[in-house]
């Protein structure tokens, strides 16, 4: 087999066998395959397009150029939950948790990767004393004790992923459906998941900007799933704006917090009850998902679902002691407020550059170097749709920086204050089986 042969055969629309799907995959994995190659093979498939048959081979090569994560010691069906990224995303700390605390064994497997926050594992570890360097036996004991544990990524995971996607990013060839979809898949199903529920975001803050875009991203990780035997769904949902009124690490810990004794955002409420509940369906701890939302509802009122967090945190050696006494959180020296130039409504908060000023307040790190502060971030006061007078509070700025004139200015630049009349936008866009 010669690759020559496959980018001729993708370059004119010809659909690709598994033997050659495999071929490129774990050819280019070993370095026997040169980058321009499969440069020239991602450019075609960018045009071509890829069959769902081929975007399911694509993902299972992916999946087996390294390492999987066998969870079958641990008991019951394990459900997985991912986002495709957006700002201040504070479900992940909330879900854990409350699917746990029906029943659902959730093992997470986190990152901290770059962005406008940490990772999950960043925003935990503003708990002190929580870690989560543990052993895979650890990890698996845990779940079986008690329903939840988080492990960072240990092991080769999809090899041909990281190499693919880093070769994607310099070849403008990221942009394609069929790349996105079997590059996300590969890393979930390697990870061990059942099941998986995927939240697509779609708005400002968001990878799919349209909300056409983000159907169609949807519906391909859903094929994938359900072509390898992971039974999948997913929800679209809404950033156009930050999620929730958190924006950083410990303030979204703090918002975790707020959000498991049920008195959270309603928007971060919303969407975790909605991603809870087919998470707890998929585990077959409810036969409905109205019967899943009440269970979850339910331990959000009753404090079973906070009990559960003060568990998981003390399980991993964090102080369980901050679930009730915030304040033991991580606090920034300074505290500055944005106020509002004029009167009116929030017509507008553009997600990503606000995550990009949370960013610069300390909150996520720019370059894989940089150090987080985990007590940075921004606390919203106001959301779409909401009233405002002039000199109001619009956000808090949490940082332990000095000048913060160009924050501000960014900030200025992202919130926009309107005479008309303007709704919240719609939160959950669609469900996509
Ligand atoms: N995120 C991924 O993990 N892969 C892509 O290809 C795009 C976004
Ligand atoms: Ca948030």
């Amino acid at each position: 087999m010669r690759m020559y042969d496959i980018i001729e055969k993708k370059r004119d629309g010809i659909e690709l066998t598994e033997e050659e799907i495999y071929f490129f995959v774990n050819g280019y994995t070993s370095g026997d395959i040169p980058d321009y190659q499969v440069s020239a093979l991602m450019m075609a498939i960018y045009f071509q397009d890829m069959t769902e048959t081929e975007r399911a081979l694509l993902t299972k090569a992916m999946v087996e150029s390294g390492d999987q994560i066998d969870l079958s010691d641990i008991a019951g069906i394990k459900v997985d939950k991912h986002s495709t990224g957006g700002v201040g995303d504070t479900t992940t700390l909330v879900l854990a948790p409350l699917v746990a605390s029906v029943g659902a064994p959730v093992a997470k497997m986190s990152g901290r990767g770059l962005g406008h926050t940490g990772g999950t594992i960043d925003k935990l570890e503003s708990v002190p004393g929580f870690h989560t360097e543990i052993t895979n036996k650890e990890f698996i004991d845990l779940v079986n004790k008690n329903k939840v544990a988080v492990i960072g990524q240990t092991g080769n995971l999809t090899p041909a992923d990281k190499k693919l996607y880093s070769l994607r990013d310099v070849t403008a060839t990221v942009n394609s459906i069929p790349l996105i979809a079997s590059s996300i898949m590969s890393k979930k199903i390697a990870s061990g998941a059942d099941a998986i529920v995927l939240d697509v975001k779609t708005g400002a803050g968001a990878f799919m900007k349209e909300i056409e875009d983000a159907k169609e991203l949807a519906q391909a990780m859903v094929s994938i799933g359900k072509n390898v035997g992971r039974n999948t769904m997913a929800v679209i949902s809404d950033m156009s704006q930050p999620l929730g009124l958190a924006i950083g690490n410990a303030l979204e810990v703090k918002e975790a917090i707020d959000t498991l004794s049920g008195k959270g955002p309603k928007d971060l409420t919303e969407l975790c009850l909605v991603l809870g509940s087919q998470m707890v369906v998929l585990a077959e701890k409810a036969s409905n998902i109205e019967e899943a939302r009440q269970m979850l509802d339910d331990n959000l009122s009753n404090g079973k679902a906070l009990e559960q967090f003060k568990t998981f945190l003390a399980s991993q050696g964090g102080d369980p002691t901050v679930v009730d006494n915030p304040e033991l959180l991580p606090k920034a020296r300074k505290q500055i407020e944005v106020t509002a130039e004029q009167s009116g409504t929030v017509q507008t908060i553009v997600a990503d550059q606000l995550g990009t000023a949370a960013m610069m307040l300390g909150a996520g790190r720019a370059t894989k170097e940089s150090e987080i502060d985990l007590a940075a971030g921004i606390m919203l006061h106001k959301k779409v749709g909401d009233p405002v007078r002039k000199g109001e509070p619009l956000l808090t700025m949490h940082c332990n920086i000095d000048n913060v004139a160009s924050v501000v200015e960014l900030i200025k630049s992202s919130i926009i204050i309107t005479d008309e009349n303007v709704k919240a936008p719609k939160l959950i866009y669609e469900m996509i089986t």
